[in-house]
């Protein structure tokens, strides 16, 4: 099975318009949602994200957002036309119900998209590798600006790596299923990188150890698609 899963895994990143295909931008069709499969199986983020995480995440967690999502959208005229990165932008006067399970549809698919079986990630383009040194002095003091506000958000929610609409590279937080996409966020951009810190992304394996789960992470980031988010933020910048 292992060896099923890294041959999918290189089969999907050699054709990178395959992830751009199901990135969560795209817009979606008169408010019927659904979950594209992962890119990877269940195992193949071991040992840093265990086969059981994974499929309670993804068919039960996320699986859970898209129904909700469909189904607060499909009864109102006015929402079910919207894509969800329309959707989002309106977070703020949309019902709880779209804000919450909107956000939790957006950042989970996001979220399977840059991440990688370990040592299949590859490394940051030579244009984000810049843009850190330059924001945050080093690739390591990003890291660790990025551990430190996954740390300090209090209960569940997201860190993230976004490029603000001046092409500027920042660190910042949200709460529940919010994300920088939405207009109620502090601070809005585009995200090039993120980690889910609510506790069912990490408590079977990593118990209540978020720091631990934090540090490990790092080796299942899929650097190739957050080079690709960032060359296409920076683009419209
Ligand atoms: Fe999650």
């Amino acid at each position: 099975m292992r060896l099923i899963a890294v041959l999918t895994l290189m089969a999907v990143l050699a054709a990178p318009q395959g992830l751009a295909q199901s990135t969560p931008a795209a817009p979606v069709a008169r408010g019927i949602f659904t979950l594209a499969p992962l890119p990877y199986s269940p195992e193949a983020l071991e040992p840093v994200i265990d086969a059981e995480t994974m499929k309670l995440h993804h068919g039960r967690h996320h699986q859970a957002y898209v129904d909700a999502l469909s189904k607060a959208v499909a009864g109102d005229a006015e929402l079910k036309d919207l894509s969800l990165a329309e959707l989002l932008a309106k977070a703020g006067s949309m019902p709880a119900a779209i804000r919450n399970n909107g956000g939790g549809h957006w950042n989970h698919s996001f979220f399977w998209s840059i991440m990688a079986p370990p040592k299949m990630g590859g490394t940051p383009s030579r244009e984000l590798a810049r843009a850190i040194d330059a924001q945050f002095g080093s690739m390591e003091a990003m890291k660790a600006s990025f551990k430190a506000a996954g740390i300090r958000r209090f209960g569940s929610g997201w860190v993230w790596l976004v490029v603000t609409p001046e092409g500027k590279l920042l660190i910042t937080s949200t709460p529940n299923q919010d994300n920088p996409l939405m207009d109620v966020a502090e601070v809005r951009g585009t995200p090039v990188l993120g980690n889910d810190v609510w506790e069912h992304a990490y408590y079977l394996k990593h118990r209540n150890r978020r720091a631990d789960y934090l540090d490990a992470w790092w080796q299942v980031v899929n650097w190739r698609e957050v080079s690709r988010r960032y060359a296409e933020a920076t683009a419209r910048s």
